[in-house]
């Protein structure tokens, strides 16, 4: 069953169609993958269905429920979460701290509610800091706990964001580039850590530019060039497919051109 559906989504900016009735379908457990040359509009895409962007014609539905228009946050409340590509980290607060912070953020503890409703504020953040500390055991960071967030590697920092989406209890999330910037054994770290959560029932669509990784791991495949999905399938249907191999060496020959 579908637990998102994108559909004929377009957008331009200024006088560049960005987007052009771009549709897919992420199944509900899987990890799909959205793979194309730079610039084809992944990260637009993602950002739509995030909320972040309008989009100016098309739909996207999670869990049977339209949320096309709706803000991030409320995006975030029935259940999406969104992992950037550059990880949003407190450097100065510890690891634990912004794990912490994440989940402040969505609970939207207000100052008020603090001082009145102390008590139950407490047993929340002891709940909220137990959840912090199983989701640092899951991504293999609990050591790292009390350190600064600055001292992490690059990799270390895409795991400490993907556990930022993790505090918010999420049924699915997407992630723009979690292998991009970092060697290829954390690369695979971090898919082995999202297939965990993955056979625990999550969804993922990802946004990946390290193929060799994602095709691995990844359920299903979309890719996209120039705005459009041109061909989807399992991983091993999509490399067979001639067009995958078109689409990539037409960026190559255009990417000479321009140099
Ligand atoms: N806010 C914006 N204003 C104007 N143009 C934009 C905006 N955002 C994206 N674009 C343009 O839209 C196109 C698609 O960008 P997008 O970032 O979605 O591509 P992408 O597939 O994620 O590429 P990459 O693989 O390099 O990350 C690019 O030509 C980009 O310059
Ligand atoms: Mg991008």
């Amino acid at each position: 069953m579908a637990i998102l559906v994108v559909n004929g989504i377009s957008k331009s900016f200024g006088g560049l169609q960005v987007l052009n009735q771009a549709s897919l379908e992420v199944a509900e457990g899987t990890i799909t993958g959205l793979v194309g040359p730079n610039g084809s509009g992944k990260t637009t895409l993602l950002h739509t269905i995030f909320g972040l962007i309008k989009p100016d014609a098309g739909t996207v539905s999670f869990r049977n429920q339209l949320i096309t228009g709706l803000k991030p946050h409320q995006i975030y409340e029935v259940g999406l979460a969104f992992s950037f590509q550059l990880p949003r980290l407190f450097f100065q607060l510890t690891v634990l701290d912004n794990l912490l912070l994440a989940a402040r953020n969505h609970i939207g503890t207000s100052f008020a509610s603090a001082l009145f409703l102390r008590r139950r504020w407490r047993r929340q953040e002891t709940e909220l800091a137990q959840k912090a500390m199983q989701i640092l055991e899951l991504l293999g960071l609990v050591h790292l706990a009390l350190h600064p967030a600055g001292e992490l590697s690059g990799g270390q920092r895409k795991l400490l964001e993907i556990g930022r989406a993790l505090m918010a209890d999420p049924v699915m999330i997407l992630l723009d580039e979690p292998a991009a910037g970092v060697n290829p054994v954390l690369g695979r770290r971090i898919y082995q850590k999202l297939y965990t959560l993955r056979e625990q029932g999550l969804s993922f669509l990802i946004i990946e530019h390290k193929l060799d990784i994602l095709l691995d791991f990844a359920d299903y495949i979309y890719m996209m060039d120039a705005g459009r999905v041109v061909l989807s399938g399992t991983p091993k249907e999509v490399i067979e497919n001639p067009v995958f191999y078109a689409t990539y060496v037409g960026e190559t020959q255009n990417a000479a051109f321009r140099s």
